[in-house]
């Protein structure tokens, strides 16, 4: 998704906004550009393609000079990839320079506007008529930040916003509504972000823009003020992201080093939850008492965390016997769903940014629900709106396929289900213990999954030509298959589905045929059999079995043609440990075809538009 920086103070800005670019470059994009300002006006750089089009263009052209400038990485919805397309957007007399993240909703009537008062555009794009507004409004008021209140008055939709004016060598003005925007301060001038990883290698002292706020942005202070113009006070957050965290740290791509970081993101999300043999939720005002009177539980995320949201549902159910609704959060706020101020409304999200997960947390509280948000960045947008959050402790996700975010969104799930269900004393305390003691061994048995990838780089080799590769399963098998499937298909593009095994007859067995791949999870024990009756029927119409299994299992025993193993745990569990072998066939055929698995196409990291 689009990604701003900005930066003011007493360097050359141009290497500083490439730098913080490229920091964003895992979000995904297709074009990218700088501006920058000084005494000799607007110094405007764009290119469609990867950042090193536009370095190169740098080493050809020269650096523009000037302390002040913006720049964007864009992923095109309103208008192609292109160069005239990509950010920043002038106005038609270049006063005015301008960075957008979001979707202005009403842009092409602004636009007939503007062209009937000879306003003349140069893109396709929504954006620019947020240039070409302010730069009008601004010759008329001469004040930056009334042009910019009197704009945004007109702006119907989502954005941030990035600026810079001819007129106000001085400043860089930044606005944000409905899409992320952090101001960083430091002694050696001050920045803005879409993303706080751009910032790292600068600062760690960030104000979060809220709501409809607007930062002007000086070389030694910054002023925040609301949409109406009134000062605001903010307070300094401290990020604890390391740079190093936010790095490839040795590792080929950000997608491996994370799902190697796996182990660790177990430990840190668990380890502060579990003393003296007890979960511990009151951070989340998950109080026992709290947790015992909840009669209904509604779950709703997107994509990866939609599918940890599937197992949490079985777990609470199953555990707490609390019934639980499950949705997609993009069907959810369009269903006009019954919702209660009874009800316990879940939204889970690694970047807590999405905007569809956002718009579900928003529609729950208009109906008077409480919300509890499990998410991973500390100040988002959900973060900030839902009335209760338990972190998942991931560290910063940087690849685009998530991997250890779904693994501790599982972990936090997981505590909620069996905290609540001891709640209602529906857990005899021998249990309980058990699961703790199983919770904790998790991480161990998640490092033993990673002592060897041979089996699953052996197997991409097998396979990374397949037309088609589906997974099945039973239960909780059924539910980390679609996460299976999902990380295939997203980073290497060979189609695949995942079915509930069961439901194979009842059409999807016809696309099997000789050789086709068939990966079935199995762990879950009580529907074993029926499993291995299902294995059965797609090997004797030709196809070829991966088994994911427990180690000391019998699966094997002429059903599969290859097993990848995992350690015993308790079947709640396994789509824990099922995943990690899943994800790393994912990468390994990634790989063997050739695609950059950190930068799938078509995708990015957080979906700020609907
Ligand atoms: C999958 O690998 C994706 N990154 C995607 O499905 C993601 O889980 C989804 O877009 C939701 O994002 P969120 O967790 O940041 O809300």
């Amino acid at each position: 998704m689009c990604g701003i920086v900005g930066y003011i103070g007493p360097e050359g800005a141009a290497p500083i906004l490439m730098d913080e670019l490229s920091r964003l470059e895992y979000r995904g994009y297709d074009s990218a550009g700088i501006v920058t300002l000084d005494g000799d006006g607007l110094h405007l750089v764009k290119t469609r393609g990867k950042l090193q089009v536009l370095r190169d263009r740098l080493a050809r052209d020269g650096e523009p000079k000037g302390n002040l400038g913006i720049g964007h990485t864009r992923w095109a919805t309103h208008g192609a990839p292109s160069d005239v397309n990509a950010h920043p957007h002038l106005d038609d007399q270049g006063r005015v320079a301008v960075v957008h993240n979001g979707i202005i909703e009403n842009y092409q009537s602004l636009r007939r506007e503007l062209e009937k008062e000879g306003c003349v555009f140069r893109s396709q794009t929504d954006s620019e008529v947020v240039s070409q507004l302010l730069a009008r409004r601004l010759e008329k008021c001469g004040d930056l930040l009334e042009a910019l209140t009197s704009t945004m008055g007109r702006l119907r939709g989502a954005y941030a916003l990035g600026v810079v004016a001819k007129a106000c060598p001085g400043t860089l003005a930044a606005a944000r509504k409905g899409s992320p925007l952090v101001v960083g301060l430091s002694d050696h001038g001050n920045y803005i972000a879409s993303d706080i990883p751009a910032l790292l290698p600068y600062t760690r002292k960030v104000y979060l823009l809220d709501e409809g706020e607007i930062a002007l942005v000086y070389a030694d202070h910054v002023e925040v003020y609301s949409e109406w113009g009134e000062p605001v006070e903010k307070k300094v957050y401290e990020v604890t992201w390391s740079v190093d965290a936010a790095e490839r740290g040795g590792y080929k791509h950000f997608m491996l080093k994370e799902i190697f970081e796996q182990p660790r993101a177990i430990r840190d999300t668990l380890n502060p939850r579990l003393r003296d043999g007890r979960i511990h939720l009151e951070e989340a005002g998950l109080t026992d008492e709290y947790l015992a009177q909840v009669k209904r539980v509604v779950l709703i995320a997107c994509g990866t965390a939609s599918h940890a949201s599937l197992v949490g549902r079985a777990a609470i159910e199953q555990l707490a016997r609390v019934p639980v609704e499950w949705d997609v959060a993009s069907e959810f706020r369009y269903r006009d769903p019954i919702l209660s101020p009874d009800d316990l409304l879940v939204v889970v999200s690694q970047s807590g940014e999405t905007a569809d997960t956002l718009a579900a947390l928003r529609l729950a509280k208009e109906n008077g629900c409480k919300v509890l948000a499990i998410t991973n960045v500390v100040g988002s947008t959900i973060a900030r709106e839902a009335d209760r959050v338990l972190y998942t402790w991931a560290g910063p996700e940087i690849a685009v396929a998530s991997t250890k975010a779904y693994l501790t969104q599982l972990l936090c799930l997981y505590l909620v289900a069996i905290e609540m269900a001891s709640a209602k004393g529906r857990l005899d305390a021998a249990t309980y213990d058990r699961y703790i003691r199983e919770l904790q061994t998790l991480s161990d048995k998640a490092q033993t999954v990673l002592t060897s990838t041979t089996a699953e780089q052996e197997l991409a080799k097998r396979f990374c030509h397949s037309r088609d590769i589906f997974f099945i399963g039973r239960g909780l098998d059924y539910a980390a298959a679609m996460e299976a499937s999902l990380k295939l298909k997203e980073i290497s593009y060979i189609h695949s589905e995942a079915m509930a095994s069961g439901e194979l007859k009842h059409g999807t067995i016809a696309l099997i045929e000789d050789g086709v791949p068939v990966v079935a999870l199995s762990t879950q024990g009580a529907v074993a059999e029926k499993l291995h009756s299902n294995i059965r029927a797609v090997k004797a119409r030709g196809a070829v079995v991966v088994c994911i299994a427990y180690g000391d299992s019998s699966v094997e025993d002429g059903v599969a043609d290859y097993v990848l193993y995992i350690p015993r745990t308790d079947d709640l569990f396994a789509p824990l440990l099922s995943i990690i072998p899943a994800q790393l066939f994912a990468y390994y055929c990634a790989i063997e075809r050739g695609y950059d698995p950190d930068k799938p196409r078509n995708l990015a990291k957080s979906v700020t538009v609907e």
